[in-house]
Parts: structure tokens; sequence; C-alpha cells
């Protein structure tokens, strides 16, 4: 007797792992099909990838080896960083997710305003800029930012646990940015905000790349797929825009 529910036992287990591996590969399939839908791939020019979503060709992700210029001395003349964590209204202890951190340089001026309380998460998908970050925290004796290294489609971040997410001229590198943004909303609080900051399409004058540009118009129809409202945009800046959405589901 005792053989026989211990063979039943195994039959069913069987079954059961072969449903559950059944519905992974249609799931598996599933998203793939999307994926072929949702995104267009054509003829990639120079700075970008050949893969577009929404009409905007994705741009290439500025490597590791270029991240001296992250760190360039005339940054906060020409993009006035300082002004940009200043617009965000940054409580003490809040936390924070930098997506796509780079070096760190946005990450650190945030830990300070955000005090020991705080936390700011600084995700990248290079480890050799996660590494570059972690290095100069310690460098300049900041213990309120740890670098995670995240996937292509995910940043690992633990689910609603963020204050405000922001993403500095990092969002039009996004190989998979529809299931980035899917995936940084889970992670905010509600009512959480997330925000873009892209150099702005809409002024010839800003010497930039065109697919290191975004317009204001693209960044609200690709966020509007997800449970986002926006609240703002600010124009202080001299060429990046910074568009304020926070999560309402
Ligand atoms: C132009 S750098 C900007 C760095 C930083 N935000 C700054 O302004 O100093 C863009 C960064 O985004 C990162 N990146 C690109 N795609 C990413 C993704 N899916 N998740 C996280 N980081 C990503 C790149 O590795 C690169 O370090």
């Amino acid at each position: 007797m005792k053989q026989l529910i211990a063979l039943i036992s195994v039959v069913l287990l069987s079954m059961l792992n072969q449903v559950s591996l059944a519905r992974k590969i249609n799931d598996h399939n599933q998203e793939k099909k999307t994926e072929n839908t949702r995104y267009h791939f054509g003829q990639s020019s120079p700075d970008g990838i050949g893969k577009f979503y929404m009409g905007r060709e994705i741009s290439h992700v500025m490597g590791h080896l270029a991240a001296g210029w992250l760190e360039r001395p005339e940054r906060e003349q020409e993009e006035r960083v300082s002004l940009l964590v200043e617009a965000l209204n940054l409580k003490a202890g809040d936390k924070i997710a930098d997506i796509g951190a780079g070096t760190g340089y946005i990450a650190r001026q945030i830990a300070v305003l955000i005090g020991s309380k705080g936390i700011v998460y600084g995700v990248d998908v290079q480890p050799e800029m996660v590494k570059l970050l972690t290095d100069n925290m310690k460098q300049y004796h900041i213990t309120n930012v740890k670098g995670i290294l995240g996937k292509i489609d995910d940043p690992n971040l633990p689910i609603n646990s963020i204050d405000l997410a922001i993403m500095v001229d990092v969002y039009h590198e996004f190989s998979h940015p529809y299931e980035m943004i899917r995936s940084i909303c889970k992670s905010l609080k509600p009512g959480g905000r997330l925000v873009f900051v892209e150099y702005r399409l809409e002024d010839p004058s800003v010497p930039i790349k065109r697919l290191h540009k975004m317009s204001e118009l693209q960044v609200l129809k690709e966020a509007s797929p997800h449970p986002l409202e926006w609240v703002e945009t600010i124009h202080t800046l001299p060429r990046q825009h910074i568009i304020i959405f926070k999560r309402v589901r």
C-alpha cells in the first residue's frame, strides 16, 4: 500500500512539473511574440541599434570606456546638475533609484541631499560602471549609495519601495524601454515619482547627437502605456528637460 501511495505521488509530482514547465514555455513564447509586435526592426543609423519603439530608434549604450565624459569638470556649467537635484524637492530619508547611474555623478549629489537615513540605489547594466560608482563613493566617503547591477529589462529593485526614480541621459539607451519602465513602476511606492531627464530634441542649438535627444512629446507617448500620470515639465536647465510623472496605480 505504502509503495502504491509513493508511486502515485511520484506520478502526480511529475505531472505537476510538466504542467508548470509547459506554462513557463507558453509565457516565454507569448512574451517573445509581444516583443516582436511592440518593437520594430530596420536599418540602423550610425548611433542607433536598428530597433524602434513608438517611431523612435533606440541609441547605442554609452560604453564604460567613455566614463570620463560623465565626470568632466565643465559638466556643472554645461548642464547645471546642481539645479536639477534642487528641482527634485527631495526629503531627508528618501529612497531614490538612479537608473543608469554610470559613475555616480548624479547619485553623489542626491546622496548628500537625502542624508544618512536615505539611500540611493545606483543601477547600471555595465559591471564596469557599477565598479566605478562604488570606487567613487569610497573615495568621496559617501556611504548611502548602493551599486546595483541591473538587467537590460529589469533594474532589480525592491518593489513598492522607491520615493523617486531618476534617469539622467539614459532612457533613450534602453534596449527594452517598455519592460524597464514597467519594472521601475513596480518598484515605486504608490504616488512615487519617475523623472526623465533628456536633452531637448526641440532645441537644435543643443550640441548632442540626434538619437541622444528626446522630445517632450515622445517621452509622454512612451510613458502612456504605464500607470503613470504626468506631473510637470521643468525648463530651467540649459540643455535638458526634466519631465516628472507619478505612479498612480
Ligand atoms: C550616458 S550614461 C549616463 C550616466 C548618468 N546617468 C549620468 O548622467 O552621469 C548612460 C548609462 O546608462 C546605462 N544603461 C543603459 N541601459 C541601461 C539599463 N537597461 N539599465 C541600467 N542602466 C542602463 C549605461 O550603461 C550608462 O552607464
